[in-house]
């Protein structure tokens, strides 16, 4: 059985404090619920990454960075390297979110990069895709996610693809209320799956867990979730408030 994982993605949000009270309060909503049910990992900024990690029950809640540097390490100012977000505790980290690819011009190259940094140093890649409104409606969704698929993942070897999630977030949906309906979340989800099984084989396949984003909140996770091939949710607007938070990872 694939693992179900809500990961809420905080963004640029919350001070220091705010994302400590945030974090806090999920982690005591997350002891009374039964944990089995999904993996719970908060994805705060890089500087509440450390004291998340360890005031949460890591047992019950995880932490994931949002980005990491494409370099290992050295002098580049303002980075923060795949080795320093492993010494603060965190076990996952976001790669290739729609917000990275285009404001800050991440490519497939950059963001391959980026994983094998992260593999090598025992961090979880949770890697994203998704193709934008006007790649949709001209019919090229499929083809955009395919080649995202391929050129930032494809080289890695089965045992290291074996640890990646991936995250499927139409752009169009992200920030703006548009939720992808559970039927083009689910057709989006079976078509990843299968390109993955045809590049790793069947079993590869059917444990790697596929999080839908974009838009989704408490009220249309359940219908999302219980799509076959939708194993869970990368949540942003409504990851930062506890209480909406946890009656998503409660859907389930
Ligand atoms: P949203 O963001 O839930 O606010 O649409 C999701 C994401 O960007 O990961």
């Amino acid at each position: 059985m694939r693992k179900k994982i809500v990961a809420g993605n905080w963004k640029m949000n919350n001070s220091l404090n705010k994302g400590i009270e945030l974090a806090l309060e999920i982690n005591e909503l997350a002891r009374r619920i039964d944990s089995h049910k999904a993996i719970i990992i908060l994805a705060p900024p890089f500087i509440h990454l450390s004291d998340v990690s360890h005031l949460v029950d890591r047992d019950i809640v995880h932490v994931a960075a949002q980005n990491v540097s494409d370099q290992p390490k050295g002098a580049y100012t303002g980075e923060v390297s795949a080795a320093m977000i492993h010494s603060t505790g965190t076990e996952y980290c976001i790669v290739g979110h729609s917000e990275r690819r285009k404001y800050y011009h991440e490519d497939d190259a950059t963001l391959n990069r980026k994983v094998n940094l992260l593999l090598s140093n025992n961090l979880t890649p949770i890697f994203c895709i998704g193709e934008e409104l006007e790649q949709r409606q001209s019919g090229n969704h499929f083809s955009v996610v395919e080649n995202q698929l391929k050129n930032g993942l494809f080289s890695l070897n089965i045992a290291d693809f074996a640890k990646v999630v991936l995250a499927y977030e139409p752009v169009w949906a992200i920030g703006t209320g548009l939720t992808a309906s559970p039927e083009q979340a689910q057709e989006m989800h079976a078509f990843i799956r299968q390109l993955v099984e045809k590049q790793y084989g069947k079993d590869i396949a059917e444990a790697t867990s596929i999080l839908y984003g974009g838009s989704c909140k408490a009220s249309n996770a359940g219908e999302l979730f219980r799509q076959p091939d939708v194993d869970g949710g990368l949540i942003g607007g409504a990851s930062l408030e506890a209480k909406e938070f946890m009656d998503i990872v409660q859907s389930f």
